[in-house]
């Protein structure tokens, strides 16, 4: 098959969960695709925007859904995957999952709930590390590069929580006992864009001792020192 004719999926970037935060680019992919294909959470967020047939997906049924998706493309259909906030943040299982039922993917970036973070601390991603823990996949050496990140506390990090067994407090008692500094600051930023949106900034060891559960909504941003 000529590059050409090769169907293509389109995966589209819907921002932080807020609709006024889908670009005009990711809307019009949506309102022109026969399929569009998501997360139900995901898909509500667009979901005045979709003409075509529904595909929602959930962690058990996103193989055969999304193997639907790629029969769709097969018939010479449009097809959208659309991701929370943007792909390129901590999406790599979606587009990974879209690459291997589909073949060709196309990004199109999305707000990422990462960029509104930075905004709301008035971080620059070029002194920022980004990272998450977000995903199935082996966490260990992402923990110990957050560790040496924070101890050696040279550039900002930015990172996202897993749920439920890596959120904010049990993030804040692995750096603790790995060095870092308890009186060092971090902000937990919770629900961004969204209704009930809220920031707290505290101390690592505050953090660490806080009983309260955070949103798996959540973002932990912890400043550089210099
Ligand atoms: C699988 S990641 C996907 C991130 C997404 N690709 C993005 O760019 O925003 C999901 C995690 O992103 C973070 N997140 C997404 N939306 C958020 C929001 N509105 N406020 C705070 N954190 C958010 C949370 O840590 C959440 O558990």
């Amino acid at each position: 098959m000529s590059l050409e004719i090769m169907p293509v999926l389109d995966v589209v970037g819907i921002g932080p969960g807020n609709s006024a935060y889908l670009t005009l680019a990711g809307r019009d992919l949506i309102a022109q695709a026969d399929v569009v294909a998501g997360f139900r959470t995901v898909l509500a967020v667009v979901a005045e925007h979709i003409r075509g047939e529904q595909v929602v997906l959930d962690y058990r049924n996103q193989v055969e859904g999304m193997t639907r998706v790629a029969a769709a493309l097969q018939e010479g259909k449009r097809a959208v995957l659309c991701a929370h906030g943007d792909a390129n943040f901590s999406g790599q299982e979606l587009v990974l999952l879209a690459r291997q039922t589909c073949g060709m993917v196309r990004l199109m970036p999305g707000i990422s709930s990462v960029q509104i973070a930075c905004a709301r601390a008035g971080l620059a991603m070029e002194e920022t590390l980004f990272i998450t823990f977000h995903k199935r996949a082996d966490i260990t050496n992402d923990q110990a590069e957050l560790a040496a990140t924070v101890v050696g506390g040279r550039r900002n990090v930015i990172t996202l929580p897993r749920p439920w067994d890596f959120m904010p407090a049990a993030l804040a008692r692995f750096l603790l006992a790995e060095g870092a500094a308890g009186a060092q600051p971090v902000t937990v930023y919770e629900r961004l864009t969204l209704e009930g949106e809220a920031a707290h900034t505290l101390t690592l060891s505050e953090l660490a001792e806080r009983a309260e559960e955070f949103s798996d909504l959540s973002i932990v941003v912890i400043p550089r020192r210099e």
